[in-house]
């Protein structure tokens, strides 16, 4: 049942804020301001080195976890999309923790990867949506999403249910190895405690979004940029935008476009830039203004500083809440899915199923 909205990808963004405070609410202590997990047998202070492997969306949010992971725990990330790890023959080591995500449970890559880590020795966890999937009865530890059933083709809560586990992982790992202070921790729940009401802030922005999509559909080739955890946020971006609109995207990291990318631009392609004010900021300004001394039509997604200080000679902003970087994908995130959307609308594309694509791809 799509209620008011149009289509069930529309719903399922709008859903965001509450299945994602659903799935927190299993993760956080608000009490004991912790972040847990569902209880294991296993001690996550023995976690050497983090395999992640998924695929699509899903292997967009194992690129933030790495970021996260490294960042708080200090421990060794690698991610692979499972195609490539199956076969590619990984060094795996003991005290390696082999890390699966996906909303179905049930994509046959990552099912392989999996039982390919577990034959190895491995410990398993998986990031799943669907409880009575083959992933989730698989692996070791089940770090469930609670973003209930998603039907729309392009995933969209599943992808911040994800993130919204990601983080907690990251947080458990991260005091596990003693790299945890209590205050840091009482600090983290906080910023997450708020992403609902930053997601709702962030949908706001809904109507604004649509009226320059038509800009953007017009085009032939649309460039996403980011750094740090949006540079994962640019491909999730372009991935969304070529599946429903049929528009060609890439996404890169923002440091990336001088030694390549940068040849694309004219003043034809829109550039959408994801950057929230922050350290990293004015470096991928730079590169954007780069981009834009080029003819670049720039859509800059911020927060206010960050308008204020980068917005001009754009052809449009969209306005985010200022959040905490660690929950800003969580945010950035809906405005990213909604101008997919809204480009894929003004298209007259089948929305919730696009062509050539399957909502669970079971086979290699
Ligand atoms: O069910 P999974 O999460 O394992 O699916 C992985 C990908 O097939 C999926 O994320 C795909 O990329 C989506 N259509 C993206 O919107």
């Amino acid at each position: 049942d799509k209620g008011n909205h149009r289509h069930f990808m529309l719903k399922e963004i709008y859903e965001q804020p509450v299945v994602v405070a659903q799935t927190l609410r299993s993760y956080l202590r608000p009490l004991e301001e912790m972040v847990a997990l569902p209880d294991m047998e296993f001690d996550l202070g023995s976690v050497e080195r983090v395999a992640i492997v998924a695929c699509g969306t899903a292997s967009y949010v194992g690129m933030i976890g790495k970021y996260w992971i490294e960042q708080f725990a200090r421990i060794q990330v690698e991610v692979d999309v499972a195609s490539e790890f199956r076969y590619r023959d990984p060094v795996l080591t003991p005290n390696m923790l082999g890390l699966v995500i996906s909303q179905s449970g049930e994509t046959a890559d990552t099912l392989a990867a999996l039982r390919h880590m577990k034959a190895a020795g491995l410990t398993t966890a998986g990031i799943i949506n669907v409880p009575t999937s083959s992933m989730a009865r698989e692996v070791d530890l089940l770090l469930p999403t609670h973003a209930g059933p998603e039907i729309g083709v392009a995933s969209t809560k599943a992808f911040t249910c994800q993130l919204a586990v990601m983080a907690a992982l990251a947080i458990n790992l991260a005091r596990a190895k003693g790299k945890l202070t209590h205050e840091l921790e009482r600090e983290i729940v906080t910023h997450l405690r708020a992403v609902p009401e930053a997601m709702n802030h962030a949908l706001s922005h809904d109507e604004e979004i649509q009226a320059m999509a038509p800009k953007i559909a017009a085009a032939r080739d649309v460039l996403y940029l980011g750094r740090g955890p949006d540079y994962p946020m640019a491909l999730e971006g372009a991935l969304k935008l070529k599946e429903i609109s049929y528009i060609h995207a890439e996404g890169y990291a923002s440091g990336e476009m001088k030694h390549g990318p940068i040849a694309l631009i004219d003043d034809q392609v829109p550039l959408i830039v994801i950057a929230p004010s922050g350290p990293l900021f004015d470096k991928t300004v730079s590169n954007m203004q780069e981009a834009q001394a080029r003819g670049a039509q720039v859509v800059l997604i911020s927060d206010a500083d960050g308008i204020a200080q980068a917005g001009e000679n754009t052809i449009a902003t969209i306005e985010m809440p200022k959040v905490h970087p660690l929950i800003a994908p969580l945010v950035y995130a809906v405005p990213v899915q909604l101008l997919a959307y809204h480009v894929a609308v003004a298209k007259g594309t089948d929305v919730d199923q696009p062509r050539n694509l399957a909502k669970s791809v079971t086979v290699e």
